[in-house]
């Protein structure tokens, strides 16, 4: 067995990040913080130096069962059930407020636990879940069914939009309150009850969020989090009582959530893994493009499902623009997330570390060509770093041209004409995201139409907003996020038939 060193908690972190993270870790069950049935705990780490942040408890198959039933409860009667849905919206509305009110301390926690830049957590992690907050507090006003015109004489048929019910929501390690904060704010405008587990990696922000929830007054068992890996989020999915599934994260585990919710016919909204293609056209800003490309891919060290993995550069530009993103990428400032110098924190987890050094060595041995990084980094902090890493590659069947990697790895193609690019662009399993750079409106919206994705960036990368549908066409996934979309994974359509006489 290794063993773990107990974190010396950075200067960096404030007073109040540093309470809670010293304080204990309970389960969110009902009204109750409590330690798991059996007793059982795991250690949450310190990316950027393996070191131990806190012990949080690890759900099993009885707090499920406990937080399901809570969950349950709060759905069929009590407060919430009758809540009038302005109500509703003021209490989210008054989560949104306390997450920002506390957004330094939230940005440090999931800084701390997840290794992200200290401002990048602020700026795209808290502050985003301020605003879907804000964006579904405004939704149980609108939920609106409607009134029919029938045929058959004398009747009146109406629709009522009702909550799906009770929502188990399974939720990655990358943007750990983001990704919960887009399941949990359209559930709860629609009037839904949530059991929230969120990865064994990332805990701590999470637990923040249910404790704020209380706190502001969401009635008990609304807002549960179960802390706990996979295996507490397997028997949350094979919970008989939970109406609907959402997860986010690898593409194998959501087969398996899929395949599971087909069988017991429960709801279900997947989000899963990508190998986004981003195309720079020859009449593309190269200078923009470079800018924009490198974060397709860096960004939050390559860890997200949206990354742009696979550029396809115009073969007379091949040089110029790897020679520019090569020379970023190498000047790139690795460190810890709360060192306020840092651009690019570690991976999550020595076991992601392991996985994408393991890419980088079949990029080798299959002949791509490594033109920066290609190295793990900052050995001696005990930290999980890896060089931010450029490949070029003229073919398309290396595994680090087709498999998600998931860190800050990037393949660069040379490519000749537009119907070519779109061809290739276009073999993968997956769909979720495509870019392209280019001046000419028409090259760009015929690309648009002709690139298989759930969302297509032109000249930048990776818009996001509250409002605009976000999921992937292929294996990224079933269903969208954000927006009306968002809201209606949420709800049941009842349609009411009155005999007028
Ligand atoms: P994962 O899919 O195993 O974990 C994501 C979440 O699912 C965690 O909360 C985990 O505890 C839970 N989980 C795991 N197995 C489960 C099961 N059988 N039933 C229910 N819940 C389960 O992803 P992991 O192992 O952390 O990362 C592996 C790869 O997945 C990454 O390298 C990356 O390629 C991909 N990934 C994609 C993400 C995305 O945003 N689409 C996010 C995280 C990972
Ligand atoms: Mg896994």
């Amino acid at each position: 067995m290794t063993t773990v060193l107990p974190t010396v908690l950075p200067d960096a972190l404030g007073d109040a990040a540093r309470e809670f993270i010293a304080g204990t870790h309970d389960l969110l069950i009902g009204s109750e913080r409590v330690q798991a049935a059996d007793g059982r705990t795991f250690l949450t780490l310190d990316p950027a130096s393996g070191r131990e942040i806190a012990t949080v408890p690890q759900g099993g198959a009885e707090d499920v069962a406990r937080a399901v039933a809570a969950a349950r409860e709060a759905f069929d009667g009590g407060p919430w059930a009758s809540l009038a849905p302005s109500e509703r919206g003021r209490l989210i509305g008054a989560l949104a407020d306390a997450l920002e009110q506390r957004q330094e301390e939230l940005a440090q926690i999931e800084s701390l636990d997840n290794g992200k830049p200290v401002k990048l957590a602020q700026y795209v992690d808290v502050r985003g879940t301020v605003a879907h907050l804000r964006y579904f507090a405004g939704w149980p006003t609108k939920i609106e069914g409607s009134v029919l015109p029938v045929t058959a004489p004398n009747m009146l048929c109406y629709t009522r939009r009702e909550p799906v019910g009770v929502c188990g929501q399974i939720v990655p390690w990358n943007f750990p309150l983001l990704m919960a904060a887009w399941k949990v704010a359209p559930a709860l405008a629609a009037g839904c009850t949530i059991v929230l587990k969120p990865a064994e990696q990332t805990p701590l922000s999470a637990l923040r969020l249910g404790e704020l929830a209380l706190e502001v007054g969401f009635p008990p068992g609304v807002l549960n989090v179960l802390t706990g890996d996979g295996e507490t989020g397997a028997a949350l999915v094979d919970h008989p009582d939970v109406d609907k599934i959402s997860f986010t994260g690898s593409t194998v585990v959501g087969r398996e959530i899929g395949a599971k919710a087909g069988r017991a016919l429960k709801r279900v909204t997947l989000e899963l893994g990508g190998k986004s293609p981003n195309v720079i056209l020859p009449d593309a800003d190269v200078e923009a493009a470079v800018a924009g490309s490198y974060q397709a891919i860096y960004f939050n060290s390559g860890q997200a499902c949206n990354a742009g993995s696979r550029l396809f550069v115009p073969a007379e530009r091949f040089d110029e623009v790897v020679g520019a993103l090569a020379e970023r990428a190498k000047a790139t400032r690795l460190g810890a997330g709360l060192d306020p110098a840092t651009q690019l924190g570690p991976l999550v987890s020595a076991e992601q570390h392991e996985r994408v050094m393991s890419y980088i060595d079949a990029g080798r041995d299959q002949g791509a060509e490594l033109l920066a990084g290609g190295g793990a980094a900052l050995a001696d902090s005990g930290g999980w770093f890896v060089e931010p890493t450029l490949f070029s590659s003229t073919s398309d069947d290396l595994r680090i041209v087709r498999e998600e990697i998931f860190g800050p790895v990037l393949v660069a193609s040379p490519y000749d004409t537009l119907e070519e690019v779109a061809r290739r662009a276009n073999d993968t399993d997956y769909g979720l995201a495509a870019g392209v750079w280019t001046r000419d409106v028409s090259s760009a919206h015929r690309l648009a139409a002709m690139l298989r994705a759930g969302s297509i960036y032109i000249n930048h990368w990776g818009g996001s907003d509250p409002s605009a549908p976000f999921g992937g066409f292929k294996a990224s996934g079933v269903g969208r996020e954000h927006g009306h979309d968002g809201l209606d994974a949420y709800l049941e359509t009842k349609t009411v038939w009155t005999s007028l006489g």
